[in-house]
Formats: structure tokens, sequence, C-alpha cells
């Protein structure tokens, strides 16, 4: 199987909604006029993998807080990880972590920490996500509607900031 990662385009959005419908069942899935907007929107960064011409994967990132037009230094921003996703067919033979790597190279240029939500049982994601280097920082409870489970909210710091796991890492 061979396995090719690009951007996504809005063109994408419709098979985006239908596997987002297979996974999100019940967390309220987008829609592929969201999946549009989200994807053509300045501010965040969208990949897609492919097995031939079959989308099997995308993941989506949100780049937030950037410099203003002055010119002024300005705080670093911070980024959020919207969503991963590949289809079941294709789970654990490392696409999920290949996007993920993209979506982290787009924060990494774009500077300050990078927050997710993930929803409380979904072991595969926390794996993926603490194998990243995210850790669990606070719960929101009932988050996913209509199943009402809770939402735990992770946090990466950014490359070289050395301000935890005692600066060693
Ligand atoms: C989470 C998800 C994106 C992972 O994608 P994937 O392509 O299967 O992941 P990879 O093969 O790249 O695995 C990377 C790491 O994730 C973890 N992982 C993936 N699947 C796992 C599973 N079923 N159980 C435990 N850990 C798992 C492991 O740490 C793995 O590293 P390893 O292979 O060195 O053990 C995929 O399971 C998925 O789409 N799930 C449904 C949608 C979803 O929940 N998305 C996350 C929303 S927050």
């Amino acid at each position: 199987m061979r396995i090719g990662l690009k951007p996504l385009t809005v063109a994408d959005a419709a098979r985006c909604a239908e596997i987002e419908k297979e996974l999100f069942a019940d967390e309220s899935p987008w829609p592929a006029a969201g999946f549009e907007q989200e994807i053509a929107a300045e501010h965040t960064r969208y990949f897609g993998a492919w097995d031939r011409r079959e989308l099997v994967g995308y993941a989506g990132i949100a780049l937030m807080g950037s410099p203003t037009a002055t010119g002024a230094a300005t705080p670093a921003g911070e980024s959020e990880i919207r969503t991963v996703a590949v289809v079941p067919s294709h789970q654990q033979r490392g696409i999920g972590g290949h996007l993920l790597d993209l979506l982290l190279a787009e924060a990494g240029r774009h500077g300050g920490p990078v927050f997710l939500d993930v929803r409380r049982g979904n072991e595969a994601a926390l794996a993926l996500y603490r194998d990243h280097g995210f850790v669990e920082v606070a719960i929101r409870p009932r988050y996913y509607q209509p199943a009402g489970a809770d939402a735990i909210v992770m946090r990466r710091e950014p490359a070289g900031s050395g301000d935890w796991a005692g600066g060693a890492g």
C-alpha cells in the first residue's frame, strides 16, 4: 500500500464529511459545508492521506493569535488541532501519526503551544497524542453531544521551550 499525503482542497469536503459521519456519528459530525469553510479559511491548514485515488484520512489545525499587522513584537500565537481521522480499514499503519506530524510542523512554524480536545476513553487518539508530546491539562464535562462524553483537553509545549520535563527533553 502506497499512501500519498498532500493539502486538502474544498473539492475533498464531501468525502471528508462521509468519513466524518462514519467515525464521529454521535459527536455531531461536520457536514461538507463545514469542511469547505474550514479548508478555505486563511488561518487553517488541512492535509489528506490518499490510497491511490481514495481519500482515507484527513487532519487539520487552526493557527491563532498571529502577530499584528503593525509588525510590533507580539507574543507567539497558539494552535488548535481541529481533527485527525483515518478510515477503519487503514488505521494502525502510521497514517494518523504522519498526518499529525504535518500539523505539528505547521504549529512549529507558527510558534506557541498546541491544544486539542479528545473524547475520554478514545484510547487510540490519547496514545497517538501522548506519543507526540501532548499532556492532559483539563476536562470539559459532557462536551461531546449528543453522546454526553467528557472531553480531555491536551496541550503540547512549543519545541525547545524547556519549561517542563525538567528542561531535559
Ligand atoms: C486516532 C487515529 C487518528 C489514529 O490513526 P492511525 O492511523 O490508526 O494511527 P497510527 O497508525 O499512526 O498510530 C500512531 C500511534 O497512535 C496510537 N494508536 C493508534 N491506534 C491505536 C489503538 N487502536 N490502540 C492504541 N493505540 C493506538 C499508538 O500510540 C500508535 O503508535 P505505535 O504504532 O507506535 O504504537 C484513528 O484511530 C482514528 O481515526 N480514530 C477515529 C477518529 C478519532 O478518534 N480521531 C481523533 C479525534 S480527537
